[in-house]
This record gives C-alpha cells, structure tokens and sequence, in this order.
C-alpha cells in the first residue's frame, strides 16, 4: 500500500462517508481519536483507528512517524476570488488616513478598480499569478477551494476569468469550483441603464458558459449600493435555467434582505453575514442554505464580525472561509481564520475546524469526498507540528503550524 501514517497524537476525523456536515452543538465533537494511525492507498483514505489495531508496517511503501502530531483533513476554502491582477494596497493605505470601504468604492476604486487592472492583463498572466496563490494557499492547508470571476464585469473579461479558472481545474492537484460573479459590481458605464447589464450577462454571458461548461455556480453580490433584491432574484433563476446553483454575497455591509433571497431562491450557501439579526437565523434554520462567514474580511477592513457563536447556538452548520481577494481580504489564510474564528467569534477549536472542513466541502458539495477523514475519501490530510494540544493551533495566531500536506496520497513538496 501507498503511505502509512503511524503514532499520531491524534486526529480529528470531522464526520464520516455520511455526513452532511455538522451542525450546532455537533460542530464540537467532530470526533477524535488519540494515538491513531491513517492508512492511504491509490490516494483513499483506506483504514485509521487506533495504534493498537494498526496495521503491520511491511505492507506500506511509504510509513511515517507522525509522533505528537494532529492530522486533520485538509481545509476547504469554498469562497475566493483568486483570479485577479494586482494588489490594492493603495487602498489600503487610504482606509488608515481614514476613508472607508465605500467611500474609496464611489470614487472609482474598490471592484471597478480590480476590474480596470485586470482589463489590461492577458489571460496568461492571470493564469500564472493565480497559479502562484494556489500554491501558496495549498501550502497552508487548503485541499479544495472555490474561484470566482467577478473582476471582469464585461463579456470578454469575464469569460476570460472562466477560461482561466477552467485552466487552473485542469493543472491543479486540489479540486477547484468555479463560480460566475459577473453581478459583482455595475460597472461605470452601465450606471444609468443597470437592466442592460443584467441583460448582457443572462443574454450574452451565461448562454457561453452553458456552451463551455465554465462554471458550476452563480453568485450576486446582494447589497446596498450593489444588486438589489429583486436584481438578485432575477439573475439567480436564469443562472438556474443553465443549470448553476447559487452563492450569494449577502448581508456584508447593510442587511440587505440577501439572506432572505438566498433562501427564496434554495441557494446552496450565502455568504459574509456581517449584518444579521434573530430573523435571519431563524430563516436560515428552515432552509437547506449554508451560512458562510468571513471573518478575514472583518479583520482586514475593521468591519463587524458575523455572529458566528450565536449561529452555531441556534443550531446552524457553520462554515467560515477566506474570501481571499486583492480588496477586502488579502490572503488565503486558514489557520488564521481559525484563529479569528475563535478570538473573535468566540468558537471552540473544534467548531472552527468544523467550519473550515466537512462543513466547508458541503457548501462545494464536496461532503462525499472531502472534508473528513472516512474511508474512500480522497487522502487529502494535514500533517501539524508537534503540538501538545489541538487548541494549539488557532492560539498561536499567525503561524500555520503545518508540517506537512497531503493531497490525493501524496506528500506535497513543490509542484
Ligand atoms: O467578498 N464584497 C464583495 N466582494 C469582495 C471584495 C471585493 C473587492 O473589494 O475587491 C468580498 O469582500
Ligand atoms: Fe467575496
């Protein structure tokens, strides 16, 4: 057999081959099993359990001594928008002098400004820079993730977004789901005829897609100043004609009723919630809906925080992803969103494992082959450096502690 893994401080299994993901109270008691072994053949996971039924070593290629290590299964991060050219720092530095979010957006910079920047790349260019984060972000743990368009806002950027990311599902040793976010922003010459982009990305755009098959979802950016509800409804039932599913940006800067929408129209996750009250969970609670919230994106623009903790006490499957992006979030970091998950959402360490893994893959419905470590899902794991505990992890914030990945069996150096 493939690769053995033995004397594990322990791992934490987060759900088996059935799980859905975890929800409420659930999300503390992923399970866990102290001084434990994992098994891997043809990159499956094919045995774990304990080091007393462990199986004989002879019939590894490959055996590791994981000694007062945690394995976990590698991280999902099911909200980014890798695809983009160059970085906003300038921005950045204009939100310190005092400007904020909105204010630097109604002046030509924020979405309209990625977009200029990425206008004037090739596709090769963004290909390789994208190629450069994916690596990046693989390296500290991330064993599936989504990608955006959104930083196009015209037929040929947009589909040169697709085309990129479909590039990237090809070459990638992680699986990668591509969303289309053409609503992400009007861009400044549609401003006085907002129906007439609406109208060329589900005339013009989305037919390209159907064709092509680039993407496997649809996502709005539901907000104040943004897409209306109505906008949004619209664009999510012809995204549905085409066969996408829907992910919506909701409820980040004002409750903008995105939650409500979401569930309207059975989107698969609505995503941010920066801004939502009792109504909102309760609303969630009846749905299929995944809540995912960001809390990098807080951190990085000093916004609120989603209630995280009040989430999972109403018993929601919590999920938390980067939202990795050149304006609001800069970095693809999911240790330490971990961190932030419980500093400043206050979620165990369990619960913020829970939301980066067999919760995060359900809301890429990845549940059957990532976010756990069952048998037959893909061996895709997280080696930890010695640590004496799990909580260990999101306490020493900043550090990613992680040894090593691996993805699909294989112990990642460089690719
Ligand atoms: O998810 N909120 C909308 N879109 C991105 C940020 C866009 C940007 O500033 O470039 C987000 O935070
Ligand atoms: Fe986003």
């Amino acid at each position: 057999m493939q690769l053995l893994i033995k004397n594990i401080n322990a791992i934490l299994v987060c759900g088996d081959q059935h799980t859905k993901g975890l929800n409420g109270s659930q999300m503390a008691n992923p399970g866990r099993i102290d001084d434990a072994y994992v098994a891997i053949d043809e990159g499956i996971i094919v045995d774990y359990g304990q080091m007393l039924n462990c199986p004989d070593v002879r019939a590894f290629n490959n055996v590791v001594d994981a000694s007062g290590r945690f394995v976990f299964p590698t991280f999902v991060d099911s909200h980014t928008h890798l695809v983009f050219h160059e970085s906003r720092e300038e921005e950045f530095v204009q939100r310190i002098k005092g400007m904020t979010y909105e204010e630097i957006a109604s002046k030509g910079g924020g979405i309209l400004n990625s977009a200029k920047k990425l206008a004037a790349a090739s596709a090769d260019e963004l290909y390789d820079q994208a190629w450069v984060r994916l690596k990046e972000v693989i390296a500290m743990g991330t064993g599936a993730i989504e990608i955006k368009s959104g930083y196009g806002l015209s037929f040929d950027a947009e589909l040169k977004i697709l085309r990129v990311i479909r590039r990237l599902k090809e070459k990638s040793p992680i699986t990668i789901r591509a969303t289309f976010l053409g609503a992400h922003a009007f861009p400044a010459k549609y401003k006085s005829d907002r129906q007439a982009y609406i109208d060329m990305l589900t005339d013009e755009i989305l037919p390209v897609i159907k064709e092509e098959k680039l993407a496997d979802y649809i996502d709005v950016f539901c907000e104040k100043g943004y897409f209306t509800v109505d906008e949004t409804r619209h664009l999510l039932a012809k995204g549905e004609e085409v066969g996408l599913k829907a992910k919506i940006h909701g409820n980040q800067l004002a409750n903008s009723g995105g939650v409500q929408v979401a569930v309207e129209m059975g989107a698969l996750s609505v995503d941010h919630l920066e801004q939502i009250g009792p109504e909102e969970i309760a609303c969630l609670l009846n749905s299929k809906t995944l809540p995912v919230v960001l809390p990098s994106c807080s951190f990085f623009l000093g916004l609120p925080y989603a209630p995280g903790r009040e989430m999972i006490d109403a018993g929601l499957p919590l999920v938390m992803a980067s939202d990795y992006n050149p304006g609001s979030t800069p970095s693809g970091n999911i240790p330490f969103l971990l961190s932030l998950g419980c500093i400043k959402m206050k979620l165990l360490p369990e619960e913020a494992l829970t939301a980066v893994t067999i919760n995060a893959a359900a809301a890429l419905e990845l549940e059957s082959t990532h976010g756990s470590i069952s048998k037959g899902k893909l061996a895709n794991l997280l080696v930890t450096e010695p640590m004496r505990d799990l909580s260990y992890l999101p306490y020493s914030f900043g550090r990613t502690n992680i040894d090593s990945v691996i993805i699909n069996g294989t112990i990642q150096k460089s690719f």
